[in-house]
């Protein structure tokens, strides 16, 4: 019976048997280089998990802070190593709770933030001199980092002590998942006030989490994933050296983020493509100098929109083998998605079963017992190879359009993701492309699932607080502070520090970015049809 080929993800043809001809004229020497050295290929530490297992970080948060926090020290209780905060969109867009346009959205799909009282409330009894927070926040991430350093300084703890990332990655946010605020131009000033401000006072904070998720998440397929996200990067660098900096002064703080699919094999060769890429890119065409510079770092979550509301156990499954491919890929940091999310936000119980797949991977398996376990492996270093020239492709495609933000502007990432997603839901509605409980494999009668719900008071508790803290605040020092924000953003002088002096009178995530607004305007898509 004749072998059937298949076609990856990204259009690679996986032969059906391998063998040494695949790597007949290969150099291991040249093609993977050793792990912790220049490329990178094999991850960006000589010892990788053997050294220090990746960091267990469950993204989290809804409702009011006095919630999540509740669910953080849960899940430091459960052994989870790095915090990572879900905001909600009001906060996201920079409105307040009590915003007409944040009605109905207060405390839903992340924790409600309107000002550094809210902060505080969020990170009571932990200790940010202790853990890294990472904050899944774009547009206003600047204001987020500055109300973290407020917390820390209210704790005591120096701002040189503070780990962490924000997210901070806005261009793909204009690509995918929408929580733009100002058009690109301003947001790349903002970006690189952040690089230029961490290097002064915030030297251990990752500045930017360069995000290929939400693009995956759209519907980008791995080759697509990674090119995007390496284009949106080497716009950043770019951007931070217009604005003067030195490439080593910044690039050492520059971290990424990818999902993990459910197609182990060709996922580890995309992590293994993008190390080697990125190193390149930065030594060769950047001449980063600093091996910090070179070492793409990444954060991993399993895929999302992978998961089904059918059979929902069934995640567990799929939530494993993700896990699988992030750690074998050689992750930096991982979430793993409750097996509920495709129902509503996960119960505890869920939540504590994601983490410990986690820790099943890590303590009882043995794939943290060496490193970059398919190295030399014929397919993953077929793959490897092939991926890698399919995002060079796709990459020089970007540049001949002038660059990852002329590509946004011109609404070609958005067009090719939006080309790809359309084929995969056609595959799956002719039965092509199999998901088990829901093309195939189904139940007659689902059973029931009682999910989480959000209490809808959340609301009024927030704009509650909101009115207590304005009448308690001195209103003319926000005024003032506010003006001295407005004067920075019309200027070219850092907006960080006076837009710390406003958060710290208590002006609230609404107005800083209301503020910013004023001077900076909005951005409008270009439709591209
Ligand atoms: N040998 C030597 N040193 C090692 C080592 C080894 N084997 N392993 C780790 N280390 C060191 C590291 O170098 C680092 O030292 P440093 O502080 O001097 O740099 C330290 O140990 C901590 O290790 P990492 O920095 O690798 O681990 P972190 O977890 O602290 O950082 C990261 C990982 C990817 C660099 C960071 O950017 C991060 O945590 N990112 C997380 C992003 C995130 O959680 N995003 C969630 C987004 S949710 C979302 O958007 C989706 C939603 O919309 C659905």
């Amino acid at each position: 019976m004749e072998a059937e080929r298949r076609r990856s993800e990204s259009g690679l043809s996986i032969e059906p048997v391998y063998g040494p001809d695949t790597l007949a004229d290969w150099d291991p020497a040249t093609r993977l280089g050793e792990p912790g050295r220049y490329p990178y290929t094999r991850g960006v530490h000589p010892t990788m998990y053997t050294g220090r297992p990746w960091t267990m970080r469950q993204y989290a948060g809804f409702g009011t802070a006095t919630e999540s926090n509740r669910r953080y020290r849960q899940l430091i209780a459960n052994g989870t190593t790095g915090l990572s905060v879900a905001f909600d969109l009001p906060t996201q867009m920079g409105y307040d709770s009590d915003a007409p346009l944040a009605h109905g959205e207060v405390g839903k799909v992340g924790v409600a933030i309107d000002s550094v009282e809210d902060m505080r409330v969020l990170f009571d009894g932990i200790p940010l001199g202790e853990v890294s927070t990472s904050m899944t926040i774009n547009a206003p991430g600047a204001l987020l980092l500055l109300l973290y350093r407020l917390v820390g300084e209210a704790q005591g703890v120096a701002a040189d002590r503070l780990t962490g990332t924000i997210q901070n990655d806005v261009l793909k946010e204009y690509i995918a998942r929408g929580t733009y605020i100002f058009p690109p131009r301003p947001s790349l000033r903002l970006t690189a006030d952040v690089f230029r401000y961490c290097r002064a006072e915030i030297p251990r904070w990752n500045t930017i989490s360069i995000s290929g998720y939400h693009m995956a998440e759209a519907g980008a397929d791995p080759a697509q994933e990674v090119a995007f996200t390496l284009a949106n990067g080497i716009a950043y660098v770019r951007a931070a050296l217009a604005a003067g900096m030195d490439v080593d002064d910044f690039a050492p703080r520059l971290s990424f983020f990818f999902v993990a699919r459910t197609t182990l094999l060709e996922e580890v060769a995309k992590f293994r493509a993008a190390r080697r890429i990125w190193a390149r890119v930065m030594k060769e065409e950047f001449g980063a100098a600093n091996p910090r510079s070179q070492m793409l770092r990444f954060h991993t979550q399993t895929a999302g929109v992978q998961l089904t509301a059918q059979q929902p156990e069934v995640n567990l499954v799929r939530v494993s083998v993700q896990a699988l491919a992030a750690v074998l890929g050689g992750t930096q940091s991982l979430h793993t998605n409750s097996f509920d999310e495709a129902i509503a936000l996960p119960t505890e119980k869920a939540a504590r079963l994601a983490l410990r797949t986690q820790q099943v991977l890590a303590y009882e398996s043995d794939v943290t017992a060496t490193v970059d376990p398919f190295a030399g492996s014929y397919v993953v270093e077929a793959m490897t190879d092939g991926l890698e020239a399919t995002v060079l492709e796709l990459m020089a495609r970007i540049e001949d359009l002038g660059g990852a933000v002329a590509a946004i502007e011109q609404g070609w990432q958005k067009s090719e993701i939006e080309r790809t997603a359309y084929r995969v839901q056609r595959e799956q509605d002719a039965g092509e492309r199999v998901v088990v409980g829901v093309n195939r494999f189904q139940l007659a009668e689902e059973e029931p699932y009682e999910p989480l719900r959000v209490d809808p008071a959340i609301e009024a508790r927030q704009t509650e607080r909101l009115a207590a803290l304005r009448a308690d605040r001195d209103g003319s020092a926000v005024r003032r502070a506010l003006g001295a924000l407005r004067r920075a953003a019309e200027g070219t002088d850092n907006v960080l520090p006076p837009m710390k002096e406003a958060l710290a009178a208590r002006a609230t995530v609404g107005e800083v970015c209301d503020a910013l607004r004023e001077v900076w305007g909005t951005y409008t898509p270009t439709e591209r049809f």
